[in-house]
C-alpha cells in the first residue's frame, strides 16, 4: 500500500518510516517547516520505496505544495499532522481520484484534531486521531513535551532556570508537564489559561495563576502552548518586561503574532536558535527558534521512549485501518480503546519490568 506521511522528520520518525518501508509500504513522506532534518530526509530517500520531500528552509507555501505531491501519489493510507494533507484534499478539487482511494487516515495531534472537526468538510473514511488517547498524552505531551521543551530552553540559551519567573500559557497536558520541569529545576512558575479547572489545578500544585497581562510583565520566561492562534498579540508584546524570552511549543508558530512583532521592532539576530527583537521604547524580547516548536528546533525533540509510544499507536491504527478490520465509521474518530490499553501494556511491560540482576 502507499502511506502519505506529515510528519515532523527527524531520526526517531525516521526510524518508523524505514520500518514501515520494510513492512513492504511505499512511503511518500514530508516534514514540516522549521523542525525537518535535512540529513534525515536525505538517508531516507535512499531507501528503495521512500520519498521524502521538503527541507527545514521550507516555508509554508512549499510545505503544501509537498503535501499536494504526495497526495499524487494516491495514497491508500495517509498520516497526518496539523490536518495539512487534510485540507488539501477537502480544498483541491483536483484530488477527486486520490480522495477516493483513501481507506483511512490517522492525525498526530490536538490542534490538527480540532481543526479537521471544526473546518474541514466530513470525508468519507475515518480519520483516528493519535493524540486524543491517554496514553499519548500522559506520556508524550505531559511528560515527553515537558521535558524536551525544557531541554530545547536550555540548549537554545543556556540559562539556569532557578529564581527566574517564567509564564506558561495553557495549562493542558503540555503546559503542565513544562510547568512541571521548570518548577522542578527552581524555575517560578505562573500559570495563564482561560479555563477555571486547569487554572485550579495549576493552583493546587503550587503555580501562581492569573491573566495573561497580569503576569506577563514580571516574567523572565514566556512559553505558549495553547494550540489557538494569536495568543501572544500586540498588547501581550507590550507588556512584556526587557529582556524576556519568548518561545512556542504549541504546533504552530501562529500562537504567536509573529508579523505583529516583526513589523513593530528591529531585529537582530543572536545565534542561530535566538533573534532579538528591539522595540521603538527600547525594550528587547529575545524569540526562540523563530516561534517554531522549540523542542524540535532547538533540541532533538521528544525523547525516544515517547516517540515509541505514539509511533506504536500510529502503527497499530494504519495496520487496523489497512487490513480493512475496522468497523469505523467514517469521520474524525478517536483511537480503538483496545489498541491504546495495548500499547499502555506494552509500555509498562518494557519500561516497569525489574532489571534482571545479576543475570
Ligand atoms: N511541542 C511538541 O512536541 C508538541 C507535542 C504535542 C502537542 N503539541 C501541541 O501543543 C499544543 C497544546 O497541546 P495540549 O495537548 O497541551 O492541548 P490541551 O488541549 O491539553 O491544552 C491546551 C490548553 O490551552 C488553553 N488555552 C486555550 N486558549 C488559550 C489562551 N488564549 N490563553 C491561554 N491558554 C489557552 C486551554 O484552556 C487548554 O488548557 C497543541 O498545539 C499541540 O498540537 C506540541
Amino acid at each position: 500500500m502507499t502511506l502519505a506521511i506529515c510528519l515532523h522528520i527527524e531520526p526517531k520518525t525516521g526510524v518508523w518510516i524505514e520500518t514501515l518501508a520494510a513492512g513492504g509500504g511505499r512511503i511518500v513522506a514530508t516534514g514540516s517547516p522549521g523542525t525537518t532534518r535535512d540529513a534525515t530526509a536525505r538517508a531516507l530517500n535512499l531507501i528503495p520505496g521512500v520519498t521524502v520531500l521538503g527541507r527545514r528552509a521550507d516555508n509554508r507555501a512549499a510545505h503544501l505544495r509537498h503535501c499536494r505531491d504526495l497526495l499524487g501519489h494516491a495514497p491508500d493510507l495517509i498520516a497526518d499532522n496539523g490536518g495539512d494533507l487534510h485540507a488539501v484534499l477537502a480544498e483541491d478539487a483536483s484530488m477527486a481520484q486520490s480522495l477516493a482511494r483513501v481507506r483511512g487516515a490517522t492525525e498526530e495531534t490536538t490542534s490538527g484534531g480540532a481543526r479537521l472537526r471544526e473546518e474541514l468538510r466530513a470525508f468519507s473514511f475515518p480519520t483516528w486521531v493519535i493524540n486524543d488517547t491517554e496514553v499519548k498524552r500522559v506520556v508524550e505531551n505531559r511528560f515527553g513535551v515537558g521535558l524536551s521543551v525544557f531541554d530545547g530552553l536550555l540548549r537554545a540559551t543556556n540559562i539556569m532556570p532557578n529564581g527566574k519567573l517564567a509564564l506558561v500559557i495553557g495549562y493542558g497536558f503540555c503546559g503542565s508537564g513544562i510547568a512541571r520541569y521548570l518548577g522542578a529545576a527552581g524555575g517560578r512558575v505562573m500559570i495563564a489559561d482561560p479555563s477555571p479547572m486547569r487554572r485550579l489545578e495549576a493552583h493546587m500544585e503550587g503555580f501562581e495563576t492569573g491573566p495573561i497581562e497580569k503576569l506577563l510583565p514580571r516574567a523572565d520566561l514566556c512559553i505558549t502552548a495553547t494550540g489557538r492562534d494569536g495568543v501572544v498579540n500586540a498588547q501581550a508584546f507590550n507588556a512584556m518586561k526587557d529582556g524576556c524570552i519568548l518561545a512556542n511549543a504549541g504546533h504552530f508558530e501562529t500562537e504567536l503574532d509573529l508579523p505583529w512583532l516583526v513589523r513593530n521592532t528591529t531585529v537582530s539576530r543572536v545565534t542561530a536558535q535566538i533573534s532579538a527583537h528591539r522595540f521603538a521604547d527600547g525594550r528587547t524580547v529575545f524569540l526562540l527558534a523563530g516561534g517554531a516548536l522549540v523542542n524540535l528546533s532547538a533540541g532533538s525533540g521528544n525523547p525516544i521512549e515517547v516517540m515509541d509510544v505514539g509511533l506504536a499507536l500510529q502503527s497499530l491504527s494504519l495496520e487496523r485501518l489497512a487490513c480493512g478490520r475496522s468497523k469505523a465509521l467514517p469521520g474524525v474518530l478517536a483511537v480503538p480503546h483496545e489498541i491504546e490499553h495495548l500499547v499502555a501494556e506494552m509500555a509498562l511491560e518494557r519500561w516497569a519490568s525489574a532489571p534482571d540482576i545479576g543475570t
